[in-house]
């Protein structure tokens, strides 16, 4: 008996000399792992809670780090336990590290990633006119998390890129559909830039796209520079005749 009490004071001990110092981050909501998912506009609640091994007098100071920049924190909200509020949370969030560290030893840190999902700002219409065989770009901020796929269509139509008039781009960020020498019998319609999000369904933007005549323009450079020729010539014809003129004010 003697021999296994004095074992479970020494495990005791053991225990609570090499006990691990760590933090922990707690989330609402909750993460999975150290990713926390959430949407644009919610509200999201971060707590820093050091572990009793940290010595709780003077080692238990704790410090935030947004993305690697500190974040300030109120004398009351830096001992032993330490709370973050982000609110609202928008898209700029997404991808943003939290470190959550003890001051005094940078390697006791727990860290968590905010995974912010969010839709891409399309669902209006446009106007677009268009003169005939002139260029036109229509362009769509397909911006989301998750990503979307991209599906350009005319009078509801999947567009027949193969064609040669069209040419489409996306980065991502923007998707874009080219038209090259508009004709009215081709290109005019409604298009739709539509976009298809696993989260938030079918979206889009509409472009009315009407194809105008030709306007023949008055060339305005031109029109200037032959005024100009015109307007010389006459200062020079009568800078020309001024003698004669004077001659025949102030005869000799
Ligand atoms: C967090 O701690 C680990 C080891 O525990 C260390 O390798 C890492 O550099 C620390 N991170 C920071 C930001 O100090
Ligand atoms: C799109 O806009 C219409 C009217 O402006 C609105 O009723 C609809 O809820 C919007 N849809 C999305 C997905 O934002
Ligand atoms: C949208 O994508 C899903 C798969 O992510 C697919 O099942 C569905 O048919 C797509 N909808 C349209 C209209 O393309
Ligand atoms: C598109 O434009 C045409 C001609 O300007 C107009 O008649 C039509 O109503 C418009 N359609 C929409 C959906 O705005």
């Amino acid at each position: 008996t003697k021999m296994k009490v004095s074992v479970s004071v020494s495990l005791l001990l053991l225990c609570f000399v090499c006990r691990v110092k760590a933090v922990t981050i707690e989330s609402c909501p909750l993460a999975t792992g150290n990713l926390l998912r959430t949407e644009v506009e919610k509200t999201l609640t971060l707590t820093c809670i050091t572990d009793e091994g940290i010595d709780p007098s003077n080692q238990n100071e704790l410090q935030w780090f947004r993305n690697g920049a500190r974040v300030n924190l109120a004398e009351e909200n830096r001992w032993s336990r330490s709370s973050l509020c982000v609110q609202p949370v928008t898209k700029e969030d997404n991808g943003v590290v939290f470190i959550c560290q003890l001051k005094g030893d940078a390697s006791v840190n727990s860290s968590i990633e905010f995974d912010v999902q969010y839709p891409p700002d399309l669902n209006d219409t446009k106007e677009v006119f268009v003169e005939e065989t002139s260029d036109v770009v229509l362009s769509c901020d397909v911006r989301a998390n998750p990503p979307v796929t991209v599906a350009w269509k005319k009078d509801g139509e999947v567009l027949d890129l193969t064609s040669g008039s069209y040419k489409t781009t996306n980065n991502g960020i923007t998707a874009q559909l080219s038209i090259t020498k508009a004709k009215r019998d081709v290109h005019q319609g409604t298009y739709i830039c539509e976009v298809n999000s696993s989260v938030y369904g079918i979206m889009g933007r509409t472009f009315n796209v009407t194809v105008e005549d030709k306007v023949l323009r008055f060339p305005v450079g031109p029109t200037i520079a032959g005024v100009v020729v015109v307007l010389c010539t006459i200062v020079f014809a009568l800078i020309s005749r001024r003698n004669k003129i004077i001659k025949c004010i102030k005869p000799n």
